[in-house]
């Protein structure tokens, strides 16, 4: 018998990290939602068990190495393998400041959650995705990380200059080919996925895009068939350019 599928997305109490979470439950995986606050995750993962899915809530902050690693312990205790690891928390504080004006602590807080959580989420990981015949990796990354179409004044977010944001996204592009290219011997695809300028508590709910939509791309990546991408960028079924 074919073993069940697993699952984990941080940030998954709430907007577009939920959305995957119930997206995955619903074909078929075991689900667990990263939330580093256990209330808030546990009453996330009831509604999902209320809808006949299999949630289950793990408590996670990915800014800290203690949490990691007893999220992974307590993994461990619960399943013998990951299939899907979607990278989803973040945070934007950086919109609120002019690049010369945002303060270094700010930039590096970005960074803590925005890059180097997916770092460490993800190399803690690593032994439960290699147990698992395929394993994915999804980093929700942004066109605000794309250089190119930052440096194009056509581009809809050529304005848009959150300092420690954008480029806490560019260095997460650039760590999922790093990665992705080390992950391949293992057969571990791993790639990143811009939900768009989607409607959450995140930008004050002034985005376009629905959570069902900003859920397609992530959902497909964390799926891929063997014969899927590693080390792309995407936007819906479109590569970005990095
Ligand atoms: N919304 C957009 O337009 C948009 C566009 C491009 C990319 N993105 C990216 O998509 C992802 C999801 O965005 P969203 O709009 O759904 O954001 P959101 O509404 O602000 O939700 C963010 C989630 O991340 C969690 N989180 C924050 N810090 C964390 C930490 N240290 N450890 C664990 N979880 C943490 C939050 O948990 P709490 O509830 O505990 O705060 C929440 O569950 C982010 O990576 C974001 O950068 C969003």
């Amino acid at each position: 018998m074919p073993k069940q599928k697993t699952a984990l997305v941080t940030g998954a109490n709430r907007s577009i990290g939920f959305e995957i979470a119930r997206r995955l439950a619903a074909e078929g995986y075991r689900v667990w939602l990263g939330s580093r606050d256990v209330g808030r995750g546990e009453e996330a993962a009831r509604k999902l068990r209320d809808q006949g899915l299999d949630a289950h809530v793990l408590q996670l902050d990915v800014t800290s190495d203690e949490s990691v690693a007893s999220a992974i312990a307590e993994l461990n205790r619960q399943t013998d393998h990951l299939d899907a690891l979607v990278n989803n928390a973040g945070i934007a504080d950086s919109f609120t400041h002019q690049p010369f004006d945002e303060p270094i602590e700010v930039v590096k807080a970005v960074y803590e959650v925005n890059t180097f959580g997916p770092i460490r989420l993800t190399q803690a990981a690593l032994p439960l995705l290699k147990a698992s015949d395929a394993g994915r990796v999804v980093m929700l990354s942004s066109e605000l990380g794309s250089l190119q179409a930052l440096l194009d004044p056509q581009n809809q977010f050529y304005g848009i200059n959150a300092l420690g944001y954008n480029s806490s996204k560019t260095a997460l592009n650039a760590v999922t080919v790093s990665l992705a290219k080390a992950a391949e011997p293992f057969g571990i695809k791993i790639n990143a996925a811009d939900p768009g300028y989607t409607k959450t508590d995140m930008n004050g709910h002034s985005g376009y895009r629905t959570v069902e939509q900003a859920a397609e791309a992530p959902v497909r990546l964390a799926m891929l068939g063997p014969d899927g991408p590693t080390a792309g960028y995407f936007f819906d079924d479109q590569t970005l350019p990095w």
